[in-house]
């Protein structure tokens, strides 16, 4: 049976692009996903390429069912991991795929990158994904209770509806203490990765570019 294989690709640089990724995509007759993903395997690409791009999703998607319909196995290339805010969420909404033709192929996530970046123990850490815009009223809740219960929070920020300037104000204005340790990673294991260590005070009046992860450190553990 064809199958969809999910691939994640890692943060971004090829250092961290798994072997069973590598595997997995030269096994595909179709890989489709990101130039930047698509660029990570250059050595092992065999079969066609489809240009992911924000506009081509929805069509990209269904082309996948049809080659999967007519015995061609495709490979999806997912940024980070394809379960935290990736394509597996996309894959499995779209209605077009039925479970036993999915597999995935974990990778390496910008959380655990982030994680690993400052030293964070993050097994009780509270993770958030604004991204795309997903910032619902019971999210901006749960991120306050997160907080003031003094829970490290993880989170990807939307660079439009939700960037960190605008988390930072919306906690302070909340009424949490301003002066709470915030690190805001920034284009993780790329060559112009920057780590900014502050407090929630100080990024309320910074910007940052939309490929970054911010932590929220209330505890110091
Ligand atoms: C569509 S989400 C994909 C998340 C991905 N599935 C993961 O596990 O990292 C894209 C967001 O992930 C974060 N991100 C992905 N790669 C990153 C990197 N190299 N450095 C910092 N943040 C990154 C950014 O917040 C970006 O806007």
């Amino acid at each position: 049976m064809a199958k969809l294989n999910i691939v994640g690709v890692g943060p971004g640089s090829p250092d961290y692009v798994t072997p069973a990724a590598r595997k997995a995509v030269a096994q595909a007759q179709i890989v489709i996903g990101a130039q930047r993903s698509l660029d990570l395997f250059a050595s092992e690409v065999n079969g066609e390429t489809l240009i992911l791009t924000a506009k081509n999703l929805h069509e990209a998607l269904k082309y996948a069912a049809e080659s999967l319909n007519s015995g061609k196995n495709v490979a999806l290339l997912s940024t980070g991991d394809p379960g935290f805010s990736g394509l597996l969420h996309t894959v499995l909404e779209s209605g077009l795929f039925n479970a036993e033709n999915i597999t995935v192929t974990p990778g390496v996530s910008s959380i655990q990158a982030c994680a690993a970046k400052i030293a964070l123990n993050w097994d009780t850490t509270c993770l958030f994904t604004f991204h795309e815009g997903n910032v619902t009223a019971e999210d901006k809740n749960h991120l306050l209770t997160c907080v003031k219960n003094n829970k490290n929070v993880m989170l990807l920020p939307d660079s439009r509806a939700f960037p960190p300037k605008e988390i930072a104000t919306f906690l302070i204005t909340s009424g949490v203490e301003k002066k709470i340790p915030v690190y805001i990673c920034e284009n993780l294991t790329l060559e112009n990765e920057k780590i900014t260590s502050s407090t929630l005070e100080k990024i309320s009046a910074q910007s940052f570019v939309p490929l970054c992860v911010m932590v929220i450190k209330p505890n110091s553990k």
